[in-house]
């Protein structure tokens, strides 16, 4: 695979080998291969942006890095350690967001602190501090459903950033939002990368977004059970707008590769 330079001297983060994932079919008692001898290299700080028709896999690839399921084919390593388990090195990151409706905000991160064993008084400052990167200070005690559809979906990423991850796992976290909305957290979520460097995953149905966010895409196929094709973003993230000739072309090549049928 063709590495940029600026990838050259870091570490791998995750290292997906030969994964695979079958499921048994609840009343047909038939085996269902999802997923099959999946090979992937992600870096340290890399944003991977995956696409692909629904049902292929997508959730499911995420689901195991998270280490919601721990029977799968292959292996999947964080810096050389097995994934077997969930671990607040792996956050994921919802279309939902999957709050709790009875807390606030403030209380949304708390109780993932408190799960994660932090005391009390350190607690107090990581959530007021998230609660600042994200633009809420102001919300910290209003009640999920007090707020819009994007404050959510920042309060779920302050959650996943306060437990200072390894990874963030994201599937499809600004599919249900509108596109200003989506706007503006495309740009916070960058700016907060340039400064934390996360590895992400980022699962979407949207070409743009995937080509926008991405410093590697990853197009996966139902009919391979797995990778169709893989493009590296060489551009830097300000100078990708739809009118770029380059991006125009790759998010043609994304497209045939998405409605082809195989
Ligand atoms: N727990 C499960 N038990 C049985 N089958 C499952 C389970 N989870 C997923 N599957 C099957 O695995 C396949 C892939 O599902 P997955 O949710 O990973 O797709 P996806 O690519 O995320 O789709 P979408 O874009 O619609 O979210 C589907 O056929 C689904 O029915
Ligand atoms: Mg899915």
């Amino acid at each position: 695979m063709y590495i940029q330079n600026e990838y050259v001297d870091r570490k791998v983060s995750l290292d997906l080998k030969n994964v695979s994932k079958q499921y048994l079919q609840p009343h047909t008692e038939r085996i269902h291969t999802v997923l099959e001898n999946i090979n992937i290299e992600i870096l340290e700080g890399e944003i991977v942006t995956i696409l692909g028709k629904s049902g292929c896999g997508k959730s499911t690839l995420l689901n195991l890095i998270a280490g919601f399921e721990n029977t799968y084919g292959g292996k999947i390593l964080l810096h050389g350690k097995a994934v077997n388990d969930i671990s607040p090195e792996r956050i994921m990151m919802f279309q939902e967001s999957a709050l709790f409706p009875w807390l606030t905000a403030y209380q949304n991160i708390e109780i993932a602190l408190k799960m994660a064993k932090i005391p009390k008084k350190q607690r107090e400052e990581i959530v007021m501090h998230y609660l600042e990167i994200v633009g809420l200070s102001d919300y910290s005690h209003s009640y999920i459903h007090q707020l819009s559809g994007g404050m959510k979906q920042r309060v779920a990423l302050a959650r996943a950033l306060s437990l200072n991850p390894k990874v963030l796992l994201m599937d499809e976290p600004f599919a249900a939002l509108d596109i200003a909305i989506k706007k503006s957290l495309y740009h916070e979520l960058l700016a907060l990368h340039n400064k934390h460097r996360k590895t992400i995953l980022f699962v979407t149905h949207n070409i743009n977004e995937a080509v926008l966010l991405g410093d590697r895409v990853i197009v996966m196929s139902p009919q391979l059970y797995g990778i169709k094709n893989e493009y590296v973003i060489d551009i830097p993230k300000e100078q990708r707008s739809d009118n770029n000739p380059i991006i125009k072309n790759i998010i043609n090549q994304i497209t045939s590769d998405l409605y082809e049928n195989n």
